[in-house]
């Protein structure tokens, strides 16, 4: 199944009765291996979660710890960007290179890489004082 379908298939089961928006996020693991995540929203609203995050769940409960590559889709006038605690919980599993795209339920899609997602990103390196 390709991302593009797997993201649009779960992103009807996303759970958004507060925000009406609906997101669904596939990601193929280093092993080929599709994982699939939606928003789930909760009355205490920060307590919901994103779609991308659902699926970095998905794959680390299934075994897998890197992404090869990822595609995120919303009824979104234009591609949806992850929201900035996506963009930083996706670098942790992906190279700077992977490839991230953004798409909209009427068709339009946009590619960029990690690093383009989140230049300067902070990660484990920068916690090494040796
Ligand atoms: N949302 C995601 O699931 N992923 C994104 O990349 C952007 C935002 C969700 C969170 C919330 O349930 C709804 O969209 C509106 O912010």
């Amino acid at each position: 199944m390709t991302l593009l379908a797997a993201a649009t298939a779960v992103r009807d089961r996303a759970y958004a009765p507060y925000s009406q928006f609906k997101v669904g996020a596939a990601l193929r693991g280093a092993a080929g291996q599709v994982f699939v995540g939606c928003n789930v929203e909760n009355a205490a609203y920060p307590e919901g979660t994103c779609a991308e995050a659902g699926a970095i769940a998905a794959m680390i409960a299934g075994g897998e710890t890197r992404i090869a590559e990822l595609l995120v889709i919303a009824d979104c006038p234009s591609p949806v960007p992850p929201c900035g605690g996506c963009r930083q919980k996706i670098a942790e599993f992906a190279d700077p290179g992977v490839v991230v795209t953004l798409a909209t339920t009427d068709g339009q899609m946009k590619s960029m890489t990690v690093a383009d997602l989140l230049p300067g990103v902070f990660t484990a390196a920068h916690m090494d004082r040796d």
